[in-house]
């Protein structure tokens, strides 16, 4: 595909890559162009000041590429249109907005998404989950940004910068690496794991809900030192006093561990900072008390079953999405045979 093949419109979104752009192949087919940033014909300005895009960016969209490529279609996945050959610009579905979008709207519009299309939004997640997870992919950003809603509410998952392919049974996760933005990070990886499987993924996914749920981040920590050990000035940093590269965030995991539970001392015990958790405050899991507020008898009013069991299946889905620890979470296929999804049991997949 050549860029001549494309005819570009206004701008619809911006990431930290690349900027998004309303666009037309020269056959009339509506489309999107996602486009290295900075762009020269479209961003001149933008061009001058940072004229080259760094090789970290660009071979966020080389590996963007290759992902769509291996996995191929699916319903829950934007549509991969092309890309031209030296992998700046990518031609994908248009889809109507981002599920972040969505939910801001919704919240000020006092509309809360309702309980059939936030089923259908998690169902769509986790189907594409399944589907790359079944396939050796980790996506490794999931969070409402990443989340597309097309014109007929359909959830697709896009922006595949940060996924990883070929996933053998555990990652190793690279310290000093960011994998996932930090409100949507697992524990394990705030806790300073060295491996990490794909239920990193199902942990955002269950942040995701939460989202949806609360028209809010729930846990939105910030960066910052994270140890009080002299030498870890940064973050993901080199800890001089023990002298090993760790990721440790202390100040989001006191936020997951404030709304999930803070674990029992074997869990803390058995994590690379366990050192720095001597002190660390008890909570309960505030769940179920999370649930029962947002999903009110009224918000259930136009769905078929009581709003106890709504309130039920929707606790034990979070539950199943986000424990604490990775090898209790569920799978993506799990999830979705939850009675919370209604498909019954023994539903082929
Ligand atoms: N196919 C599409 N249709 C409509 N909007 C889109 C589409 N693809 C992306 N967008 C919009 O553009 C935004 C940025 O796209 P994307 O996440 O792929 O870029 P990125 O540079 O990799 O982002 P970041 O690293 O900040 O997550 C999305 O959050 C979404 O709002
Ligand atoms: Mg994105």
């Amino acid at each position: 595909m050549f860029r001549s093949d494309l005819i570009v419109g206004r701008r619809i979104g911006v990431g930290s890559y690349g900027s998004v752009w309303e666009a037309a192949l020269d056959n009339n087919v509506e489309c999107v162009a996602k486009v290295l940033f900075p762009d020269r014909d479209l961003d001149p300005e933008q061009y001058k000041e940072k004229p080259a895009p760094s090789v970290h960016v660009a071979a966020s969209f080389k590996r963007e590429v290759a992902v769509f490529e291996a996995l191929g279609p699916h319903p829950n996945i934007i549509g991969f249109m092309g890309a031209t050959a030296d992998r700046t610009c990518l031609v994908l579905e248009e889809a109507t907005c981002d599920l972040h979008d969505l939910v801001k709207i919704r919240a000020q519009q006092s509309r809360p998404i309702r309980l059939a299309s936030l089923r259908n939004i998690m169902e769509g997640v986790l189907e594409a989950l399944h589907f790359m997870h079944s396939n050796g992919v980790v996506h490794r950003d999931i969070k409402p940004k990443n989340i597309l809603i097309t014109s007929d509410g359909t959830a697709k998952l896009c922006d595949f910068g940060m996924a990883k392919a070929g996933m053998p049974e555990l990652w190793r996760a690279k310290a000093r690496t960011e994998i996932q933005t930090l409100w949507f990070r697992a524990p394990e990886l705030l806790m300073g794991a060295e491996y990490y499987t794909s239920a990193i993924d199902i942990y955002s996914a269950g942040c995701v809900l939460l989202h949806m749920l609360c028209e809010r981040y729930q846990m939105q920590g910030v960066l910052k030192q994270p140890c009080g050990c002299s030498g870890g000035a940064g973050v993901s940093s080199q800890c001089a006093v023990h002298n090993v590269s760790i990721n440790f965030h202390a100040d989001q995991l006191k936020k997951v561990f404030q709304l999930l539970g803070t674990p029992n001392p074997e869990v803390l015990e058995s994590m690379p900072c366990s050192e720095w958790f001597l002190d660390w405050e008890e909570h309960p899991c505030k769940l179920q008390s999370l649930v029962n507020s947002t999903v009110t008898d009224s918000y259930c009013s136009l769905a078929l079953q009581s709003p106890e069991n709504t309130r039920m299946e929707t606790s034990a889905l979070l539950e199943g999405l986000m424990s604490i620890e990775h090898h209790g979470r569920c799978t993506a296929a799990a999830a979705l045979a939850l009675p919370f999804f209604a498909r019954g049991a023994g539903s082929p997949r």
